[in-house]
């Protein structure tokens, strides 16, 4: 189903956004029309993404229901999030949500949003690990703790320990790990690269290493669309001058 009443001959920039009393279709016509004036590539899907998360209602729900009208509340609820989005913010980070492998993960500004790309990696690991019970796995600059939750979901024995430099991003992927109930084999350590596996004795024991680093080149921070560039960590980014620094 695309999109709820907006009239086709009507372009975006004519329209005007209305904020008293507005129906959820008037709501989702204003707020498209806002997305598509900053920019956004899909501001129809996007609009609906977000009414569906201010509203607690799926598309069906706020199809059905596009002529009733939106309570104060969640009509400003709604415009902060389309605002957020105008600004070139994530959809992820309005959202507080991204699917990897499957599951759905937390996400703040303080995490890089997961990449599907990504899912190779914990692929690769999954198989190369698949035929050691309680196999030792590392993950360095686990962000989110995508790549670990992942792993400690589909290899039910394994001990994963994962490292990053932001405590802030540990307590993102903490908070996943509780979510998809695996805080009990998944160890975050908050420290330099290998740093916080010292004294652990895992020497010789690990059975694998997974790490999506940081690799964008000094040069090229500044070519990065403003999703990426102005509100995902630098840290998580920033590879140094060639992005093989880490
Ligand atoms: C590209 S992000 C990857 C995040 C996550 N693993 C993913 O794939 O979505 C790189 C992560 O490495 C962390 N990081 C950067 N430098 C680090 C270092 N020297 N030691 C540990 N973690 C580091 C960043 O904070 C960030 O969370």
């Amino acid at each position: 189903m695309t999109g709820l009443i907006r009239p086709v001959d009507h372009p975006y920039e004519q329209l005007p956004f209305l904020f008293s009393s507005m129906t959820i279709d008037e709501l989702w016509w204003g707020g498209a029309a806002m997305l598509a004036r900053a920019g956004i590539a899909q501001p129809d899907n996007e609009a609906v993404w977000i009414l569906e998360s201010a509203l607690g209602q799926d598309r069906l729900g706020l199809h059905l229901n596009k002529n009733e009208r939106v309570e104060e509340r969640d009509r400003n609820n709604a415009m902060a999030l389309f605002e957020r989005r105008a600004s070139r913010e994530p959809l992820q980070y309005v959202l507080g949500t991204q699917e990897f492998c499957g599951l759905d993960f937390r996400v703040t500004p303080d995490v890089l949003i997961p990449r599907p790309e990504t899912e190779l990696l914990v692929e690769v690991v999954r198989q190369t690990c698949a035929n050691t019970s309680g196999a030792l796995i590392a993950d360095i600059g686990t962000g989110s703790g995508c790549i670990a939750i992942a792993l400690a979901r589909a290899l039910p024995m394994a001990i994963l320990y994962a490292t990053d430099r932001s405590p802030q991003a540990l307590a993102v992927a903490q908070e996943n790990a509780k979510r998809h109930d695996v805080q009990d084999r998944v160890n975050f350590l908050v420290g330099d690269l290998f740093e916080p596996l010292q004294g652990l004795e895992l020497q010789g024991r690990l059975v694998a290493i997974a790490s999506n680093p940081p690799y964008i080149g000094e040069g090229d921070l500044a070519g990065l669309q403003p999703e990426v560039g102005l509100f995902e960590p630098r840290l998580a980014l920033a590879g140094g001058n060639d992005g093989l620094f880490f």
